[in-house]
């Protein structure tokens, strides 16, 4: 497939996504907020097709623009989110026609795709790759702003596959030097950049995100009652916004329960848990005698393979990940039990790193060194050194095109609407 018959593939495949996740709700709620925490659904469908308008259109393709009118609404660094419902925001029809028109356009440039590889935006089709990345995101964002809506569901999917082989305790990965990020991936950020040697001391690190049986172990514990497991940013956080549980479980009788895009169903003990903030893995993982990992002990678990000393693209090998290693791409709404993706486990047998849950470690945003602003500022560096933690590995709900060994994303410690949840490491090993 040559560059232009992929890039024309993705920006289609990721539209037909965008819609499958805005044709499912009526106008009320395309135009609704369902939580502060969220921006209207129509607000990420327009902004969307804004940010292709800028990068691609006029940036790349060099055109007049086709809406500069509304620039001001859709960028993100004007409006906070819970404002955006009171701006003069384009409709569902009016929305779905613009977005359409952009497309258009960038599918005539996609067609005469100057080849200048002089100019960096354009090296291997980068400016494509981060527009389909950015569409992809907000469609992540907008799967978990269904997540929050109230009513009846809307959304289907097969249920995760069951696991296959069993899966647990902590693997050992020894102390040494690996390569972490990234120089060489074509459509990697500019925050996964460059690749760079980093010396890990020897930890040791779970086989499998925290399982929702673990989770209400923890809680049965008294977990939440106890503020010698949380840190003081956590333990007030946790008192303040009342936390007793993730966000959408509730508790039936003796048994939790957890509300998943509208349908309430028992907990599936042996999937990792989701909806989880920071501060609750944290303190589950101090009850639990351990801590989280730091970002560098993530990605050499993920990447590094002692047998070469190189390492990978994703856990499995170079490959692209396919349904059989990883539960991506909302094929399924909710994360597979653990032991469901032996073929996604990483050299040192540490499994679904990639897919069903965002994982929380233990490091803030920072740049890694050599790092250098592109295509914008805005994109990382306006956000390094702010009050976030990393996530890591992607979510059912993060496609294969915005996920990677590579792919750092971040969010405040206290964010749980998301797909987060975590597993925990340690320095000296199994109790
Ligand atoms: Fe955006």
């Amino acid at each position: 497939m040559s560059l232009r018959e992929r890039v024309a593939a993705e920006l289609e495949r990721t539209r037909r996504r965008s819609e499958i996740l805005t044709d499912a709700v009526d106008d009320a709620d395309l135009v609704r907020q369902h939580s502060p925490l969220m921006s209207p659904l129509v607000w990420d469908l327009a902004h969307i097709g804004n940010q292709e308008e800028l990068w691609l259109v006029r940036d790349v393709g060099g055109r007049e623009p086709v809406r500069q009118d509304i620039d001001h609404l859709y960028d993100a660094f004007k409006h906070a989110r819970r404002d955006r419902p009171q701006l003069p925001l384009l409709g569902p029809a009016e929305a779905r026609a613009y977005v359409s028109t952009v497309r258009d356009k960038v599918l005539d440039v996609v067609d005469r795709l100057p080849s200048d590889p002089a100019r960096q935006l354009l090296r291997d089709g980068f400016a494509f790759g981060m527009i389909v990345q950015h569409e992809q995101q907000h469609d992540e964002t907008m799967l978990a702003t269904h997540q929050l809506r109230v009513g009846s569901p809307v959304l289907a999917a097969d249920p995760p596959p069951s696991a296959v082989v069993a899966v647990g305790g902590e693997v050992h990965v020894p102390a040494g030097p690996f390569d972490m990020g990234t120089s060489t991936e074509p459509w990697a950020l500019d925050n996964e950049r460059p690749a760079h040697r980093v010396d890990v001391p020897a930890f040791w690190i779970d086989a499998a995100p925290v399982m929702n049986a673990q989770y209400a172990a923890f809680i049965d514990a008294g977990g939440y009652d106890q503020p010698r497991f949380w840190s003081a940013a956590g333990w007030e956080h946790r008192v303040s916004a009342g936390l007793e549980a993730p966000l959408h479980w509730t508790r039936d009788g003796g048994d939790w329960h957890a509300t998943t895009f509208g349908r309430t169903a028992p907990i599936v003990p042996d999937a990792p848990v989701v909806h989880v903030c920071f501060h609750e893995a944290a303190a589950y993982a101090a009850w639990a005698g351990r801590r989280l990992p730091t970002e560098a002990e993530w990605e050499k678990a993920a990447r590094f393979d002692p047998a070469t000393g190189r390492s990978r693209r994703y856990p499995w090998g170079d490959d692209d990940p396919t349904p059989r290693h990883a539960n991506l791409g909302q094929r399924h709404l909710r994360p597979a039990s653990v032991g469901a993706y032996p073929d996604g486990a990483s050299p040192l047998g540490v499994h679904q790193l990639i897919g069903d849950v965002w994982e929380w470690v233990d490091s803030g945003f920072l740049p890694y060194p050599g790092f250098s602003a592109f295509p914008y500022r805005e994109y990382s560096e306006v956000f390094f050194g702010g009050d976030y933690k990393m996530l890591r590995g992607g979510s059912f709900g993060t496609d294969r095109a915005a996920c990677r060994g590579t792919f750092r994303n971040w969010d405040h410690p206290i964010r749980r609407q998301i797909f987060s949840g975590f597993r925990t490491a340690s320095s000296s090993g199994p109790a």
